[in-house]
């Protein structure tokens, strides 16, 4: 069993995607253990996306991902940061596979509707960033 981390990104939250995203999960055997909704601070922003800090895209990116309510999900699966990598596709909606959500919705790179945790190590980084012990089922 392993763990990741989704972000319906503030572009996905405005688009009304809040539904889609979550039922392709639950088609995808793939098991919501946490979930709500916030707004992040520039501040907070920046604490997310700190191993960027020195990409060029940063300041743009914190600023966007600041700039309105997100939804962040702890999912749990076999084989899940894949699962929902696929689901997603990639980063680049112009690369993105038919059917992902990247393909079907992204109209940026950097305004990419979804967020999935890369590795394991970054998952539990990234859940622990927004979730204690307390809010996530069957921790
Ligand atoms: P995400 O999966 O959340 O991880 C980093 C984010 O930076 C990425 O999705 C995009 O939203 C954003 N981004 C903006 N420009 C780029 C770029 N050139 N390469 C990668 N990510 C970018």
């Amino acid at each position: 069993m392993e763990r990741t981390l989704s972000i319906i990104k503030p572009d996905g939250v405005g688009k009304g995607l809040i539904g889609e995203v979550v039922s392709r999960f639950e088609k995808s055997d793939i098991r919501i253990i946490a979930m709500k909704m916030l707004w992040m601070t520039k501040k907070q922003a920046q604490g997310f996306y700190a191993v960027h800090a020195e990409r060029p895209f940063f300041d743009s990116l914190t600023d966007f991902m600041s700039s309105g309510p997100i939804v962040v999900m702890a999912l749990e699966g076999e084989d899940v940061i894949a699962k929902n990598r696929k689901l997603m596709g990639a980063t680049n909606f112009e690369d993105a596979e038919e059917g992902t959500i990247r393909r079907d919705f992204a109209t940026d790179i950097e305004k990419n509707i979804v967020h999935g945790s890369d590795a394991p190590e970054t998952a539990a980084f990234e859940i622990g960033y927004f979730f204690n012990s307390f809010e996530i089922i069957g921790a």
